[in-house]
């Protein structure tokens, strides 16, 4: 048997909260919610990540205000109402043995977007159909792209509201059941708005210096881990580089501010404050090209991390626990392709899955491959690693 004790298939534990392996469902936006609503899409698509074996599956962005939808299929949590609903969700990871985590998110000026397969272009009033329009917020009055509509600059009680929505939508995550929340950082998003001196010119306490530019971050950071309970981790994604002027330096400081602040670990992405999709950089071509960025500030600030982006391959995976290069890999559209992929990983790496399989399918895995080993000619000797029995 495989030494499962430091690799892809070992438990992690963080604050009081145990998950069963290393691999992470990454968020993914379904564009599907109905008036921020979750739809029985989500159900199948969070359940068959659970399903599949990953530890901790996270919900896609979800909206902590109306005026932070990305898009009309966005999922929301700014009122009770989405409350119920939304630990349908919960019970249905668990009941997979997998740990339920939330992302929440406010898009600020990259919000009313049409979905990635209408090119992400603005959603213009009449668009809007059935649903009441929301006006786009920002630091400051600039645009995402030319095509974009230019958002109102945030008055000093907007800031406030926004931060206050953030707490509240993440008491309600408390109250769903989510056992992980993870703030959106990055992809330039509302809160990387605020980071990046080329989306924020604001003159007042939340812009200029970087101590103002990450007072935004902190103070929501600070009133999640006033309601999220102190047994439950608390992640942060960031976009480590973004191309136009916030650099490794930049994280590894407000890292350690973080770190200080009660954040339990970050998820180490890059990218999307220029440009359409975030995911769709040259270097996204590369594998595991986000990998340094978790071993940077795993190993500058001693901080917890997670890798993401093209991470696609068992060996490779297990590599990256192994190596100490991160605690935690998030894989995204290699589980959208294959939600079974902790199962073959499991398999392939010779350590024991019995964990990952539901007793519905249990046995018909193990027979399948038994039956393709036998069918190929292939007889392997007792106790030999891939062996299952
Ligand atoms: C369909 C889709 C939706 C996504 N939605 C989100 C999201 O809601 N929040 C987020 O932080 N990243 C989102 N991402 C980015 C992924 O979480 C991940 O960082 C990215 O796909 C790179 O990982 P991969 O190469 O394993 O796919 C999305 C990616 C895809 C493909």
């Amino acid at each position: 048997m495989h030494n499962t004790s430091t690799g892809l298939f070992s438990p992690y534990r963080l604050r009081e909260i145990e998950i069963r392996n290393r691999i992470v469902a990454s968020p993914m936006w379904q564009y599907c919610g109905s008036k921020g609503y979750p739809t029985d899409w989500h159900l199948m698509h969070l359940g068959r990540l659970a399903a599949g074996g990953a530890g901790l599956v996270f919900q896609e962005g979800t909206a902590v205000e109306r005026r932070g939808c990305g898009s009309l299929g966005d999922l929301g949590l700014w009122h009770d109402d989405f409350i119920a609903p939304l630990s349908r969700i919960v019970r249905l990871i668990e009941s997979c043995g997998a740990t339920p985590g939330i992302q929440l998110l406010h898009c600020g000026r990259k919000a009313r977007m049409l979905p990635p397969w209408q090119n992400r272009k603005a959603i213009t009033s009449e668009g809007i159909a059935d649903w009441d329009d929301w006006d786009m917020i920002a630091p400051s009055p600039l645009p995402h792209t030319s095509e974009h509509d230019v958002p109102r600059e945030m008055s000093a009680a907007d800031i406030a509201e926004v931060i206050t929505a953030w707490s509240a939508a993440a008491a309600r995550a408390d109250q769903a059941g989510y056992k992980v929340l993870e703030i959106h950082a990055a992809h330039g998003y509302l809160i990387h708005q605020f980071l990046s001196p080329y989306s924020n010119q604001r003159g007042d306490a939340y812009g200029g210096s970087f101590e103002n530019r990450v007072r935004f971050l902190m103070e929501i950071v600070e009133g999640i881990r006033a309601v999220w309970p102190a047994h439950k981790p608390l992640f942060v994604r960031l976009s480590v580089i973004d191309q136009v002027g916030w650099e490794l330096e930049d994280s590894v400081r407000l890292a350690r501010l973080l770190k200080q602040a009660g954040v339990d670990a970050l998820d180490c992405s890059s990218g999307g404050l220029v440009g359409i999709s975030p995911i769709e950089t040259a270097a996204a071509a590369q594998l595991g090209y986000q990998v340094d960025y978790a071993t940077a500030l795993r190993r500058q600030v001693d901080i917890p991390t997670m890798a993401v982006g093209m991470i696609v391959d068992a060996v490779q995976a297990d590599e990256i626990i192994r190596g100490g290069k991160a605690d935690l890999v998030a894989i995204g559209r290699e589980l959208l392709s294959n939600p079974n992929w902790p199962i073959g990983a499991a398999q392939s790496l010779g350590a024991d899955p019995d964990w990952t399989l539901a007793p519905q399918v249990e046995r018909h895995f193990l027979r399948r491959r038994e039956d393709a080993w036998r069918a190929a000619g292939v007889v392997l000797p007792k106790g030999h690693p891939a062996s299952l029995r």
